[in-house]
C-alpha cells in the first residue's frame, strides 16, 4: 500500500503559459518518485528552469533535459531509478543519432545518498544534484550541456528556498486549487530504519515571512487548500511576527488569516513534536482540516525502542486521546513497518492491537527494507521475507477494513467538499472531503475551486459518492 509514494508524475509541471511564452525553448521532462516533498521540489525546479528558458513537457522523447527526482526510502524505490536510466540510455542514443543532445540528471534522495556512484553505475547520467542545492540547478545544467559531468551533493550553507524563484503564478494556476508548501526540511530523529536524516540532512525551518509570502502568492493564484510539508513538519519553529518563538501551531494560526486559504493541512508529523499549541490549532481553527497523519511504525515498545522512536505505544495512545478531545471528528492516518529486525509474533500482535485501539481512517504499511548506512541494516536478527509478507497482509487487511468502516460511517452525513478536477466519467467532478477522501460530485453542483455542501450517498473503498445539498 504505497500510495503516499507517488510513483510517477512525469511533467506534472507543464503549463500552457510556459509553452506559449517560449515556443522555441528547450524542453525539460521531470519524473518524480517518493514523497510530497519531491513533488514540491520538482515544481520548484521546473519553475527555476522555466526562468532559464526550459519549458516542461510530458513527452520524454522530446526532452532536451531529463530529470529523475528520486527516492531512497526503500530498496525498491531506489532500484526503479536504475531501470529507468536503462531506458533513458536508449532514448539518448536515438536522439543523438538525430543530432539532438539530451542532458540526463538525477536529483533527490538517491542523488544525495549515492552521489558519484550513480555516474559509475549509469554513465548515461550527466549530473547528480542533491536536494539542498537545487537553486544551483540552472547553472549546473548549463555546465552539463558543455560536456561536464557534475556531482553536487554537499549540504549548502545558503538557503535554497531563498535562491529559488517564487512559484510562478501561471504554473500555480495550471497545477490546480490545492498546493504543497515546504516549511521544513531534514530530520534529526535518526530512526534506525530510515535514510532521511542522511539524504535530507538536519532539520531546517523556513522563516515565517518566506512561508507567509508564498502562501499569499498561492492564494492570489486561486489555491484554496495548502498542505504544509516537512519530513518532520511539526518540528518547524521560527521567530514569529510578535518576536516570540513560534511552533507549527502558531504558524497555522497565522496562515489561517490569509484570505482565500480555506483549507490547511500539514504532513508528516512525529508524535514527539505534537505540542499544546498544535493541538489547540486543531481545536480552534475551522480551516485546519480534521485529518492527521501521525506515523507510529510499530505497537511494540521493544521494537519502538530498537527503532529509536523515543516513545511507547501508550504515549501514542494518550496523545491521540488528547488530540481527539480537542477535535472529536479528527481522522487518524499512520505509517507502519512490519518485520523490523528482531520483530517477533508477539511484537507484531502489539502492532495489530494498537491499530485496533486507535482506529485509522487510512494508513500506509511497508515491509522493512534494510537501507545501507542505517543502524537497522546491521542488526543480526533480520526477519525472513515470507514472515514479513504474512504480517504485511494481515496488517493491511485490518487497515483496509478500518478504512472501509470509516468511509461507511460517513454515508448520510453532509460535509463540505473542495472541487478539484473533472471526474473520470463525463458529467462528474472530483472533490476532496475534509478527511482527504475523493468525493464524486455532479458537475452541475459547482465549479473547480468551489467548496460545496454535499450529502454522502455511497462509499467505495477509495472514494465517496454524493448529492448536492442546497
Ligand atoms: N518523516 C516521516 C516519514 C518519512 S518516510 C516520519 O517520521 O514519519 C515515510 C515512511 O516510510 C515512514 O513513516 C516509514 O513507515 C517508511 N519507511 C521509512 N524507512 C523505511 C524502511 N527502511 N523500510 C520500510 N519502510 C520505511
Ligand atoms: Fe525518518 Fe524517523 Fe526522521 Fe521520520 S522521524 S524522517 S522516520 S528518521
Ligand atoms: Fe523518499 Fe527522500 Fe521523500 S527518501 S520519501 S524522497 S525524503
Amino acid at each position: 500500500m504505497e500510495q503516499n509514494i507517488t510513483p510517477e508524475i512525469g511533467a506534472s509541471d507543464m503549463t500552457e503559459a510556459a509553452r506559449a511564452a517560449q515556443p522555441e525553448g528547450k524542453k525539460v521532462f521531470v519524473k518524480t518518485y517518493g514523497c510530497q516533498m519531491n513533488v514540491y521540489d520538482s515544481q520548484r525546479m521546473s519553475d527555476a528552469l522555466a526562468a532559464d528558458g526550459y519549458q516542461p513537457t510530458d513527452k520524454i522523447e522530446d526532452a532536451d533535459l531529463v530529470l529523475l527526482n528520486t527516492c531512497h526510502i526503500r530498496e525498491k524505490a531506489a532500484e526503479k531509478v536504475y531501470s529507468e536510466l536503462g531506458r533513458i540510455r536508449q532514448l539518448k542514443e536515438e536522439r543523438g543519432r538525430d543530432g539532438r543532445e539530451t542532458v540526463v540528471g538525477v536529483t533527490g534522495c538517491v542523488a544525495q545518498a549515492e552521489g558519484r556512484e550513480i555516474l559509475r553505475r549509469a554513465p548515461v547520467v550527466d549530473l547528480v544534484i542533491g536536494p539542498q542545492t537545487y537553486h544551483r540547478l540552472p547553472n549546473v545544467v548549463q555546465r552539463a550541456r558543455g560536456g561536464e559531468k557534475i556531482v553536487e551533493t554537499e549540504y549548502a550553507i545558503e538557503d535554497k528556498f531563498e535562491h529559488l524563484p517564487a512559484p510562478r503564478r501561471s504554473a500555480v494556476r495550471s497545477r490546480g486549487v490545492t498546493a504543497f508548501l515546504t516549511v521544513q526540511e531534514g530530520c534529526d530523529k535518526f530512526c534506525t530504519f530510515c535514510v532521511v536524516p542522511y539524504t535530507r540532512g538536519s532539520e531546517v525551518s523556513r522563516p515565517v515571512a518566506q512561508i507567509v509570502a508564498e502562501a499569499e502568492r498561492l492564494a492570489e493564484a486561486g489555491v484554496r487548500e495548502v498542505t504544509l510539508l516537512g519530513q518532520n513538519v511539526n518540528a518547524w519553529h521560527g521567530e514569529g511576527a510578535d518576536g516570540r518563538e513560534w511552533g507549527l501551531g502558531e504558524l497555522l494560526f497565522r496562515l489561517a488569516e490569509i484570505p482565500g486559504l480555506d483549507r490547511l493541512r500539514y504532513t508528516t508529523s512525529h508524535p514527539r513534536d505534537m505540542d499544546d499549541a498544535l493541538i489547540a490549532a486543531h481545536r480552534d481553527l475551522a480551516n485546519l482540516m480534521p485529518y492527521l497523519h501521525l506515523p507510529v511504525q510499530s505497537g511494540s515498545d521493544r521494537i519502538l525502542k530498537a527503532m529509536n522512536r523515543k516513545h511507547t505505544g501508550d504515549d501514542y495512545r494518550r496523545l491521540i486521546e488528547r488530540i481527539r478531545e480537542a477535535r472529536p471528528d479528527i481522522a487518524m492516518s499512520g505509517d507502519f513497518i512490519v518485520g523490523f529486525p528482531g520483530e517477533t509474533d508477539a511484537d507484531f500482535a502489539d502492532t495489530m492491537q494498537l491499530v485496533r485501539d486507535v482506529g485509522y481512517a487510512q494508513a500506509f504499511s511497508f515491509k522493512y527494507s534494510p537501507r545501507p548506512g542505517t543502524p537497522g541494516a546491521d542488526l543480526g536478527s533480520q526477519v525472513p521475507e515470507n514472515v514479513k509478507d504474512e504480517r504485511l497482509q494481515a496488517l493491511q487487511a485490518l487497515l483496509v477494513e478500518q478504512q472501509r468502516a470509516f468511509a461507511a460511517s460517513l454515508i448520510g452525513q453532509t460535509m463540505d467538499v473542495l472541487l478539484e478536477k473533472p471526474g473520470r466519467q463525463p458529467g462528474q467532478r472530483v472533490g476532496r472531503s475534509p478527511w482527504l477522501q475523493p468525493v464524486i460530485v455532479d458537475e452541475n453542483a459547482g465549479e473547480i475551486g468551489d467548496i460545496i455542501r454535499v450529502r454522502i450517498t455511497e462509499a467505495g473503498t477509495n472514494s465517496l459518492f454524493s448529492e448536492p445539498v442546497s
